[in-house]
């Protein structure tokens, strides 16, 4: 690293890493710098290597099986952990990841994803922390520190600039230098600095004409000759194209495979003469170095020899949920809700909640705390009551609740050759994970077959999700019979594509029929490995919207409280696709404002990854912001709720309408993606726009008040007195920010420069003192390709948000 010395123990592996090198031919280098299938690298046993395993990352650990067989720990979603802005807090969350990779056999997590929220559509935001890069940089920073002291290495996400979904395989993102340093670039660079990542994923999208798995400048030139950073470096997953290009650009390993453009096509290239063996071995050492930091090389003395103390996984999940609530509003303190109140609670999230975001990120908890089950543990009882209200979920869903499924594989004959339970109706299986017994070349069809049993009467919808030939039968009828083609040229249509609703079948509550899908499989042959993907579908009966409602405000005018969920669904905010807008899907804005008008204590909890539009947020009493909460939410939420804990979270992100919204692009003309506001995205760009949002960057509420009492500051520190003006204790996050005395339209009004939580007892005073990095004071100066330190007078201001800032002081540095 940069300014870091190697230990004695760094200098011992790489003295291991040197000898195992030197003894292995160039066919054996370039097999390891290939996937062998979807998530491993070959093992090379004439050197004591083994198989490297790694795996997504980053809410949890999925292992090598895509099932919720195999289930893991879900914490909330990274847009939470941002909320927290605490690193210390996301170390922790690290320490338990490296426990469930440990337990899972994985070597290397695929996270954190540190790309930044450029614009609210991108579909993805749910699974980065924030439109701050400081922000960014230190709650990653924190996270790599935790996994990476569990022994397992990370890959942090994606380098660079893969801040939208739309293309994102072939966009060619246009961003100036400037922004590339003092934004997209800086979370990498810090986490490079203050936690030495083992690794570092690189994106699918090209900047500035070049795709990231080739790119020089930024590879090997910024990440790995400015910085230091001595990790390994992987394409994201199918990203790299060609194997000149991705090599020199300095591609250590490309995965999945194990069609790829390394392996075989790599040591040709070498003797072809079109790559220095060097540049091979450089590669190769830096996956050995990789492999002996975790254990899994001969002689090796891993990183870390003894793991962790165990971490409670359940107990954690719900502590950052908990942490993570922003609490936007709270008019006439609705909240806490007062004691044996009685407390309606609405919305379909509240009975099914949304816990995590979709696509890679997906992992299958072993159990799921929805609000209500929380809230039913949580309140006295016969003082609750629920409601569906709306239900968000405008198409199917992979069948779930009611369903008992098996997976039946069967040869050519109609023999069985295989079973496999298959909770959940979503079969995914890759590469070599099959059925006991089950191979490739036998392998003719998959059934999903077992019973449903419904919890409402009347039509339920049942569909497929997948790409082939399926038949569908219910209750001994067969619906469907046919080929599904896909409607999109992207090789991850089959995952993240949307079901297809395929019968409508009338049943009744309590009763259990008979259900099966067969897919005859047939392995596409334009992605490098061989998967099985398809999912039973399914949507329960669509009730009267307007019936819906009526009840819910029914519910509502009977009850002290009203607590009502509103959601996003996985067709709003998943991997693989941007957003069109910001919109609650279905009635829910609707209902919301039924029931403000029937009950003046609404409070409303937002169950959503990233920013959604709260039309009616000035007619309710309180607004709780609620991500996606992980496995624990409902019981982190019946915490806060109840008031047992304050909400701790402070938005990492500004919400706003996307009207107002200043940089919204994510859709490339003619491939490419100009990313013309430069350096003003996020707050930069609404204070620039001179326009207010609906809740601003930092902001958060809890349950005491806080007088922000002295400001001290030489520059290179900020030292604030608080003081707890409120009745109970509580938990403040200070926050400080910088800005030039003399405004400069190329520079942000003013930023983030660091932050630092208090805890104080009621009536206590409690001081922090913030370190304000030099970078706050610099910019990316592109003629002389350097940063330059900007002298001159600065308002160094510190406060509970970017707007309500409470003290500040001049400084000139
Ligand atoms: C995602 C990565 C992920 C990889 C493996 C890609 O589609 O962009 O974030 O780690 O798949 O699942």
């Amino acid at each position: 690293m940069a300014g870091s010395q190697p230990t004695p123990a760094d200098t011992a592996r790489e003295a291991v890493v040197e000898a195992a090198l030197g003894t292995l031919d160039l066919d054996a280098k370039a097999r390891l710098l290939a996937g062998q299938d979807m998530w491993t690298l070959p093992a090379l046993p004439e050197i004591g290597l083994k198989s490297l395993v790694m795996s997504d990352g980053p809410i949890g650990v999925r292992g090598v099986r895509w099932t919720a067989d195999d289930p893991s720990v879900a914490l909330p979603s990274p847009t939470a952990l941002a909320a927290t802005w605490d690193p210390e807090l996301a170390r922790r969350a690290g320490v338990l990841l490296a426990q469930e990779a440990r337990r899972k056999g994985v070597h290397v997590l695929l996270a954190p994803t540190v790309n930044l929220h450029r614009s609210p559509l991108g579909g993805r935001h749910f699974e980065c922390y924030s439109e701050d890069p400081y922000l960014t940089g230190a709650i990653g920073s924190g996270y790599v520190t935790g996994v990476q002291s569990g022994g397992v290495g990370t890959t942090v996400k994606h380098f660079v600039a893969n801040d939208a979904e739309t293309d994102r395989f072939t966009v060619n993102n246009l961003v100036s230098e400037r922004a590339l340093r003092e934004l997209y670039l800086a979370p990498f660079e810090a986490i490079v600095e203050n936690a030495r990542p083992w690794g570092v994923m690189t994106a699918y999208n090209r900047v500035n004409g070049t795709t990231m798995t080739e790119h020089h400048h930024l590879v090997n030139e910024v990440l790995r000759g400015e910085w230091g950073f001595d990790g390994f470096n992987v394409s994201d997953w199918m990203a790299a194209r060609d194997t000149v290009g991705a090599i020199n650009g300095g591609l250590d390993v490309t995965m999945p495979g194990p069609r790829t453009v390394y392996g075989a096509a790599l040591a040709q290239a070498v003797r072809d003469g079109e790559v220095a063996e060097a540049t091979v071995d450089a590669a190769v050492r830096r996956v050995l170095r990789l492999a002996a930091r975790a254990g899994i090389l001969d002689g090796a003395e891993p990183v870390v020899a003894e793991p962790p103390a165990p971490v409670d996984g359940e107990a954690l999940a719900r502590e950052i949920a908990r942490r993570s609530f922003v609490l936007v509003r709270n008019e006439n303190a609705a909240l806490p809700l007062k004691p044996n109140g009685t407390v309606a609670l609405i919305g379909a999230a509240a009975r099914d909640a949304r816990v995590l975001g979709g696509g890679s990120a997906t992992v299958f908890p072993a159990r799921i705390v929805s609000p209500l089950d929380g809230l039913t543990a949580a309140l006295p009882e016969g003082t609750l009551t629920y409601a569906v209200g709306a239900d968000p979920a405008t198409e199917l869903a992979v069948a779930d609740r009611g369903f008992t499924l098996k997976a039946v594989c069967r040869n050519a004959d109609g023999t069985v050759i295989g079973t496999r339970s298959a909770p959940g109706g979503l079969i995914q299986w890759m590469g070599s994970d099959l059925p006991d017994g089950v191979t490739y070349d036998v392998l003719h069809t998959v059934e999903l077959t077992g019973t449903f049993t419904p919890r409402e009467s009347g039509p339920h919808t049942f569909g497929i999700k997948g790409m082939g030939a399926f038949t569908l039968t219910v209750d001994g009828t067969t619906y469907y019979d046919d080929v599904q083609r896909p409607d999109k040229d992207d090789p991850f249509e089959a995952f993240f594509g949307a079901p297809v609703p395929r019968a409508q079948v009338e049943l009744t509550a309590g009763e259990p029929v008979d259900v099966s899908l067969t897919y005859v499989v047939r392995l596409p042959d334009d992605i490098p490995m061989k998967v099985i993907t398809f999912a039973l579908a399914h949507s329960a009966p669509q009730r009267d919207p307007d019936e819906l409602i009526a009840e819910a405000v029914e519910a509502a005018r009977n009850a002290d409280t009203a607590v009502v969920m509103v959601a996003t669904t996985d067709r709003v905010e998943s991997e693989g696709f941007d957003r069109t807008d910001l919109r609650l899907p279905g009635r829910q804005d609707d209902l919301v404002r039924a029931v403000a008008a029937a009950n003046r204590n609404t409070v409303v909890v937002v169950n959503s990854g990233s920013p959604v539009e709260l039309p009616w947020r000035e007619d309710v009493a309180a607004v709780l912001l609620g991500w996606f909460p992980g496995q624990e939410g409902g019981a982190a939420l019946a915490d806060v709720l109840t008031g047992a804990h304050e909400p701790g979270g402070r938005l990492p992100t500004t919400w706003g309408s996307l009207a107002d919204a200043p940089v919204t692009q994510v859709t490339p003309t003619d491939g490419e993606l100009p990313y013309t506001e430069g350096v003003f995205i996020g707050y930069r760009a609404w204070e620039k726009a001179g326009r207010t949002p609906a809740y601003p960057f930092g902001h958060g509420l809890g349950y005491t008040d806080w007088t922000y009492e002295s400001l001290e500051t030489d520059g290179s520190t900020a030292r604030i007195r608080l003081r707890n003006t409120g009745a109970r204790p509580g938990r403040e996050v200070v926050q400080v920010y910088v800005s030039p005395a003399e405004p400069d339209p190329e520079r942000p009004a003013r930023l983030l420069a660091g932050f630092a939580s208090a805890e104080a007892a009621p009536g206590e005073s409690v001081e922090v003192t913030v370190a304000l990095p030099r970078r706050a004071f610099e910019i990316w100066d592109e003629k002389a390709k350097a940063w330059a330190f900007v002298k001159g007078s600065y308002e160094i201001a510190a406060g509970r948000s970017i707007e309500d800032r409470r003290l500040s002081a001049p400084i000139n540095v």
